[in-house]
């Protein structure tokens, strides 16, 4: 088997681990920059996914590019995966199917009047990754000037509570792989200190056993997803009312801690084959 690892021109820890996995498993492995004009995707048997961490501002060229890939290859995910979760406007339909999501004001026009009056805030485009341009503050027209620009910008904007349970009981990362539960892991808080610098894709986290009430809602969010996904990690956080909820599925680039979950390459290569 002949496999394209697709990243990006920067660090990613789990494609070391990923690569040296399938090399011992005889997988002819890769890296293959998703923006790489050269690339020859025709060439693989499949192409996965990974670390394209540097779509955020380039998206609809990158949903472009998911679907020219698939019609050369497997694409993994599929690209109408890809599509719809690189925008998390995504999490409107979860919450119309009753899947609890963090109370979210959506801002799509340049009036973001009206915000809801909240202790402390946080404004996001829906579309990034590692807490891009992502702002918490307490100060309502502070917030209400972020959502703005980001709109300016041609995104839209989610502002919701700062949930401080983040930094408590902390979000919890749960990763399937093939459909099956490999691991869980409790992530760091981004905005612990307030609004951070644009950082590194990923924060720390310790591999942490999921509740058994995390562990139900994350399989009814997988059930809504009418594709067969090779990974997905569902983070979850927990309302004031301890009510578990959604922050954010990830199907398309998430960081899957691999170096931290023993076995956890191997299970993600086993489902990989599985899916061939
Ligand atoms: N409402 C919130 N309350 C507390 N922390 C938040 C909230 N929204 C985002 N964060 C923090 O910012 C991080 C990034 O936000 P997230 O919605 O996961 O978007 P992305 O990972 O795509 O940038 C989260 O992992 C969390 O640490
Ligand atoms: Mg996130």
């Amino acid at each position: 088997m002949n496999i394209a690892y697709v990243t990006y021109d920067g660090p990613d820890d789990d494609r070391e681990v990923l690569l040296a996995t399938w090399k011992q498993a005889g997988i002819d492995g890769s890296a293959v920059r998703w923006d790489d004009p050269d690339a020859d995707w025709a060439a693989f048997d499949a192409a996965v996914v990974r670390s394209t961490w540097n779509y955020v501002d380039r998206r609809q060229e990158f949903v472009d590019w998911a679907y020219k890939v698939e019609s050369a290859t497997r694409l993994l995910n599929p690209a109408a995966v890809l599509e719809r979760n690189t925008d998390k406007t995504y999490l409107r339909d979860f919450q119309q199917l009753g899947i609890p999501i963090v109370p979210t004001h959506w801002v799509s026009t340049d009036d973001a009047a009206d915000l809801p009056a909240w202790e402390d805030y946080v404004v996001k485009p829906a579309v990034s990754a590692g807490a891009r341009d992502t702002i918490r503050t307490a100060d309502v027209a502070e917030a209400k000037a972020h959502a703005e620009r980001v709109v300016a910008g041609g995104k839209v904007a989610m502002v919701q509570p700062y949930l401080d349970m983040v930094e408590s009981e902390g979000e919890t990362s749960l990763l399937f792989f093939g459909g099956k539960l490999s691991h869980a892991v409790r992530r760091d808080a981004m905005l612990a200190n307030g609004t951070n610098a644009p950082r590194a894709n990923h924060v720390g986290a310790d591999l942490r056993d999921p509740a058994p009430d995390q562990l139900q809602l994350a399989e009814r969010v997988l059930g809504a997803i009418p594709e067969k996904l090779l990974y997905a990690r569902v983070d979850l956080v927990r309302l004031p009312d301890g009510t578990p909820a959604l922050i954010e599925l990830e199907l398309t680039e998430p960081y899957f801690y691999l170096a931290s979950a023993p076995g956890a390459s191997d299970r993600f290569t086993a489902a990989l084959r599985d899916l061939l």
